[in-house]
Parts: structure tokens; C-alpha cells; sequence
């Protein structure tokens, strides 16, 4: 029986391994499964992990916030240690964050099978550290994992198309398993609202920049319910910025479920989060991304999503829209999962 290591350590690396493991049990693989410890905080960590499914990591590296550089080190040495002593047949990594390209840099350098889920996504906008996160995992890789034919062809532009393989999202796969009917909203979330999330460094870590976005969201004509990240709530502290005086309410991070439920209820979603663009697609809620780019142009299509970074001032006109509705499915079946699996078991049998 092969053994892998999963790899996890940020929210949304959680929910992509929620389906994974589950799909690992039930092909009869023995997994081990490393929380690096990037994040901490109960509601970003233990309330995600139990609504996914994922059960209690058997070690956590505990290596928390830190400096990109510092960060990414802590992660490689504790995973260089761990990896020698357990000797898994493969390791794999998810996403985008310091964690993912920590992990396939260990495992690679090791000689063990390196897999990298949800490979093949690009902004082109190397200023953001998940992209070079992205490129790097994604090089060093042996399997590379690909949720969209757009992945696809990112991958085959740099010349990894051997490496290669198109699976479909697990994020659909987990998005597919909340039984909404039984998720309970918070008390707020009723009568029209837009739902909204902010987290990125480019939109939290300049003062003006992050003082324009919360002003342009307490314009709205709607009340607009924020689910504040931590990293959101360090700086509104820091810059000591009031802003709750307009539509704007904040809230602390929500669990999976109920996050799903409340952009699903909502009449619009604002947010520079990469997953939740997708979920709003697939739950069919129009969607204002407060960036200049995304990773996923399918969501695009009919108007569903409009990038917004750098049009604060009309916010409302690109959040309230009609979009077309779309036939297709470019995010897969919602069996992504177990097609991670077999392909990860096929090529190290
Ligand atoms: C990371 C990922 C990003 C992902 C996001 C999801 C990288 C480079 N970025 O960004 O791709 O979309 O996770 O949330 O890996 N903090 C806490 N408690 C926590 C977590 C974070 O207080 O549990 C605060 C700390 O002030 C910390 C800051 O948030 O310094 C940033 O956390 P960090 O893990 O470095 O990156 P994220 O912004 O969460």
C-alpha cells in the first residue's frame, strides 16, 4: 500500500484536501497529513478542517506568520526533516500559497514523487507571491494536476504539457458536498445584501489603497456583510481606519458552509479571493473581483465576473448585473478528487 503526504497549512489548502483525503481512504492509500501551521487562528483553521471533512493532522510544523522568506524556510526545514523520517511514496501540494511551494521544493530536492494540485493557474502578475509560487511548484513538480483546459494551456506554453494531466477542480467537489438546506446563515444575513471578502496583500498592505476599497464598499446601495481575514483586521487596526459608517458591516471569518450559504443568498459578491470567484460562478451570483486580474477568465463568461481593481468608483454598476447564464461546466464534474488520486497512484505503481 503506497503512502502520500498531504500538504496543507492555508484556509483554502484545507478545503481542496477535505475531498482529496476522503478519496485517498476510500482508494486504501495510506495518507499523512502535515498542517504546516501558516495559519493558526481556530476560525481559519479547525472550524474549516471539520467542515471539510479533514480529519486532525498527524503533525503540525506550527510555523505561523512570518516574513515570505522566513516563512517558506521554516516550512522546508520542518517538511525536509518530516519527509526523511516518514518516506512517503509521493508528496502533494496545493494551491498557491508559501506552504505549497515549500512543500513540492522539499519533496522535489528529496527525489521523492512531487504532485502539485490545481496547477497551471496564472495572473501574469509576478508581483503577487502566490504567482511565483505558482511557477515555481508548478517547474519543479513531477505531476502536475490541472483543474481547467485554461490550466491546460498554461502549463503547455511553458513546455510542461508532459507532465501534465487535466483532472477538473476539487474545490467543485467540496462546494458539491455542502448540504445547503441544513447550513444555518447568521442572523444578519437576510433581506438583500452584497456578500464581500478582501485579503490580498495589494488590496490590505498600502494604507490609501485599502482605505479607497472599504470606502468605495461603504458606498454601496446595499448593506455589504465583509468577512474580515485576519490579515485585513491586523491593518484596519494599524492605519487605525473607522470604517464602518456606510453600508459596510464587518464580521469575522465564517466556516465553509455558512460562507457558501451567505454568498449563495446574497444579490452580489465583492472579493479579491481566488476560490470564491469560482464559487460564485458554479452558485450562480454575480461577482466584482477588486483586482486587475484573475486566474480564472472562465468565470467571466456571461458577465458573471467583472474585474474591478482599478474602477472603485463604479463598485454598484459592477456588482448589480444581469449576467447571461452560461451552459458550460469549466470546472469539472465534482469527481476531481478521485482523478487525483488514481493518476497520483498510476504514476508511482
Ligand atoms: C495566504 C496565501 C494566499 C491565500 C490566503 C488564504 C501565501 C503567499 N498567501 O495569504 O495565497 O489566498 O493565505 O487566506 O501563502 N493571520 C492571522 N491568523 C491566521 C492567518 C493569518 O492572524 O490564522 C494574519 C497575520 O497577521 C499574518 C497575515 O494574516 O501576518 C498574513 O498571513 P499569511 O499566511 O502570511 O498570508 P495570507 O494573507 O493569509
Amino acid at each position: 500500500m503506497p503512502t502520500l503526504m498531504n500538504v496543507v497549512g492555508a484556509r483554502p489548502q484545507f478545503i481542496k484536501a477535505g475531498p482529496v483525503s476522503r478519496a485517498l481512504a476510500k482508494a486504501g492509500v495510506k495518507e499523512i497529513l502535515v498542517d504546516t501551521g501558516q495559519h493558526y487562528d481556530e476560525l481559519m483553521t479547525d472550524v474549516i478542517m471539520k467542515d471539510v471533512g479533514l480529519r486532525e493532522p498527524d503533525f503540525n510544523l506550527g510555523v505561523g506568520s512570518a516574513p515570505h522568506g522566513l516563512q517558506t524556510a521554516r516550512i522546508l526545514e520542518g517538511l525536509e526533516v518530516l519527509i526523511q523520517d516518514v518516506q512517503p511514496d509521493a508528496v502533494l501540494s496545493y494551491g498557491d500559497t508559501n506552504s505549497t511551494l515549500a512543500a513540492a521544493l522539499a519533496s522535489a530536492k528529496l527525489g521523492v514523487f512531487t504532485a502539485h494540485v490545481e496547477a497551471g493557474l496564472r495572473s501574469f502578475n509576478r508581483a503577487m507571491p502566490e504567482e511565483l509560487n505558482r511557477v515555481a511548484t508548478d517547474h519543479i513538480s513531477d505531476l502536475l494536476l490541472a483543474p481547467t483546459e485554461t490550466a491546460v494551456k498554461n502549463l503547455g506554453r511553458e513546455g510542461l504539457l508532459s507532465r501534465t494531466v487535466m483532472t477538473g477542480d476539487v474545490m467543485v467537489d467540496a462546494l458539491l458536498s455542502i448540504r445547503f438546506d441544513v447550513v444555518e446563515l447568521p442572523s444578519w444575513a437576510t433581506g438583500d445584501y452584497y456578500a464581500a471578502t478582501i485579503h490580498r496583500p495589494s488590496n490590505t498592505d498600502d494604507p490609501a489603497r485599502v482605505g479607497a476599497v472599504m470606502e468605495s464598499l461603504n458606498r454601496l446601495d446595499l448593506p455589504v456583510h465583509l468577512m474580515a481575514h485576519p490579515r485585513l483586521q491586523a491593518r484596519l487596526v494599524e492605519f487605525d481606519l473607522r470604517i464602518e459608517d456606510g453600508a459596510l458591516h464587518l464580521h469575522d471569518p465564517l466556516s465553509y458552509g455558512q460562507m457558501l450559504a451567505v454568498v449563495k443568498a446574497s444579490r452580489g459578491l465583492l472579493t479579491d479571493s481566488g476560490g470564491l470567484q469560482k464559487e460564485a460562478f458554479i452558485l450562480e451570483v454575480p461577482c466584482a473581483t477588486i483586482r486587475d486580474e484573475t486566474e480564472w477568465p472562465e468565470t467571466l463568461e456571461g458577465g458573471w465576473n467583472v474585474l474591478a481593481g482599478s474602477d472603485l468608483d463604479r463598485l454598484a454598476q459592477q456588482v448589480v448585473r444581469a449576467p447571461r447564464p452560461v451552459d458550460s461546466a469549466p470546472f469539472g464534474d465534482g469527481m476531481a478528487s478521485g482523478r487525483v488520486v488514481d493518476e497520483v497512484i498510476r504514476h508511482i505503481s
